[in-house]
C-alpha cells in the first residue's frame, strides 16, 4: 500500500510561489500556496482552471486549451506574465517565467535566462486531471502526439530541442516539395542535394523524436496496466503502443535513423508529386487497447475514462521512478465525475508527498480527511482569497508578499 507522507514531511517538487500579471481573468495574483493540499473552490467563471492553466503553461510550455496564445493575455491588456519559483529536491530551486505579447512571440525564461526551444521547458512537473484530457483517449492522432510530446518534455529537455529541431527541419522541407512542385516538378541536381540535406536534418532530429517516444511508452506501459487492473478490480487489460509512421523501428538511434532513411528515399517521387513529406513521427500515433480492442472506438465512455486516470497514475509513477520526486498534482474539477473507488484513487495519489492544487465549485464532495490537510482558498472574479491557513506546515515560507 501507497506510503502517507505527514504534511510537514512536504520536501518534494512544488511550487513555494506564483505570481500573474494580466494573466487570463487575473490583473495581478500573488500566491505562496501550501507544499501539500490547496483547495480552490469558487462558482463558474470565477477563475480556478485560469490558476491551473497558469502552472500548466510553466512545466509546459503550452497552454492548457487549445486556441490562440493571445487568448491568455487579459482582455485589454498588452502583456501578460506568469512567473513562478520552484523548489525541487533533486536540483536546485529554479524560477520560471513566461511572457506573453500580442505584438511578439512568447518568451519562456529560465532563471532569467531566455530559453531556446520555446515549447519545451522540462524544470518541474505536473500531472493534470481535467475534463479535455478525454481528448487523448477518443481523439485524433494529432491530440495524442500532442499528449506524448508534453509528457516527455517535461521529463526530459533533451526531447524538446530535438522535437523544436524537427518541426523547423519539416516546415523547411515541406517548402522546399511545395515549390518544387509548383514549378512543374522538374528536378535539378543542385535541388536534390538540397533535398537530401533536409532529408539529413529530418532523420537526425526525427530519429530522436521517435527513440524517445518509444522509451516512453514502453516505459509507461506497465505502470498504466498496472493501474487500470487496480481500478477496474482485475477486470480488464490495459496496453499501450507506440504505432511509428517510419516502419520497424526498433534498436538504437543508428538502426531507426537508417530505417527512416531509407524509407525517405522509398517515398520521394510521391512526396515531389505530392508536395509534402509522407513518412516521419508527425503522423506517429499511440495506441490504446482495452482487452485487446481499442479504447477510441469500442469503449464505453466510464471504460476511456479509467484509461485516462490509469494513464495520469502511471505519469505520477514515471515521473516519481525517473525524477525520484513526484510531479505537481493538477486536479482540476473532475472529483464529482467520478464514482467513490476512482475518487479515493486519486486523492490517495494527491496525498503521496505531493503539492496538489485541487480545483471545485464547492468542498462538498470532499472528505473529510482532504478538508482537515487542505488550505482552502476562495476565487472570485480572478481574485483568491485564503479561507484557512490548512494544517500542513511549511517548509519554506520565509517569503511573504
Ligand atoms: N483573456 C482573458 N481576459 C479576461 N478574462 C478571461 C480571459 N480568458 C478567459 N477569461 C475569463 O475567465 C473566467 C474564468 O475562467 P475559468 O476557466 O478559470 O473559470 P472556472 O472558475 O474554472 O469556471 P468553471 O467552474 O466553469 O470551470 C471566464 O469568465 C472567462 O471568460
Ligand atoms: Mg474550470
Amino acid at each position: 500500500m501507497y506510503l502517507y507522507f505527514r504534511s510537514d514531511e512536504h520536501q518534494t517538487m512544488r511550487l513555494l510561489e506564483i505570481d500573474l500579471l494580466n494573466f487570463r481573468n487575473y490583473e495581478s495574483l500573488h500566491l505562496v500556496p501550501d507544499a501539500g493540499l490547496n483547495l480552490i473552490t469558487g462558482t463558474n467563471a470565477q477563475g480556478k482552471t485560469n490558476l491551473l492553466e497558469a502552472i500548466y503553461l510553466l512545466a509546459t510550455g503550452r497552454p492548457l486549451r487549445a486556441g490562440k496564445e493571445e487568448e491568455l493575455i487579459r482582455w485589454g491588456a498588452e502583456e501578460a506574465k506568469v512567473h513562478a519559483r520552484i523548489h525541487r529536491q533533486q536540483s536546485l530551486d529554479v524560477e520560471v517565467e513566461a511572457c506573453l505579447s500580442r505584438n511578439h512571440p512568447r518568451v519562456m525564461m529560465v532563471d532569467g535566462q531566455v530559453h531556446r526551444a520555446a515549447t519545451a521547458l522540462g524544470q518541474f512537473n505536473v500531472v493534470i486531471f481535467s475534463a479535455m484530457d478525454l481528448e487523448v483517449v477518443r481523439g485524433q492522432p494529432a491530440d495524442r502526439r500532442r499528449y506524448l510530446d508534453v509528457e516527455i518534455s517535461m521529463l526530459s529537455p533533451a526531447y524538446g530541442r530535438a522535437l523544436a529541431g524537427y518541426r523547423r527541419a519539416l516546415e523547411q522541407r515541406n517548402r522546399l516539395l511545395k515549390s518544387i512542385r509548383e514549378s512543374g516538378g522538374a528536378i535539378t541536381p543542385s535541388l536534390i542535394d538540397l533535398l537530401d540535406a533536409w532529408d539529413e536534418q529530418l532523420v537526425r532530429y526525427g530519429s530522436s523524436v521517435i527513440l524517445a517516444r518509444e522509451r516512453f511508452i514502453s516505459a509507461l506501459c506497465p505502470l498504466a496496466s498496472a493501474a487500470h487492473a487496480e481500478l477496474s478490480e482485475g477486470r480488464e487489460m490495459l496496453d499501450i503502443r507506440y504505432a511509428p509512421a517510419v516502419d520497424g523501428v526498433q534498436g538504437e538511434w543508428e538502426q531507426v535513423a537508417h530505417c527512416f532513411r531509407e524509407q525517405l528515399h522509398k517515398v520521394r517521387e510521391e512526396e515531389l508529386r505530392r508536395g509534402t513529406t509522407l513518412v516521419g513521427p508527425q503522423r506517429d500515433d499511440l495506441l490504446l487497447f482495452v482487452d485487446g480492442k481499442e479504447a477510441r472506438t469500442y469503449a464505453s465512455q466510464g471504460q476511456q475514462r479509467t484509461v485516462m486516470l490509469s494513464l495520469k497514475r502511471a505519469e505520477f509513477d514515471l515521473t516519481l521512478q525517473e525524477r525520484q520526486e513526484p510531479p505537481i498534482v493538477l486536479l482540476d474539477d473532475v472529483m464529482s465525475d467520478l464514482d467513490d473507488l476512482r475518487r479515493a484513487q486519486l486523492l490517495r495519489m494527491a496525498l503521496r508527498g505531493a503539492q496538489a492544487f485541487i480545483t471545485a465549485t464547492s468542498a462538498e464532495t470532499f472528505p473529510q480527511e482532504i478538508l482537515a490537510a487542505a488550505r482552502m482558498y476562495r476565487v472570485e472574479s480572478g481574485r483568491i482569497e485564503v479561507l484557512n491557513e490548512g494544517n500542513a506546515t511549511r517548509p519554506d515560507t520565509r517569503y511573504s508578499g
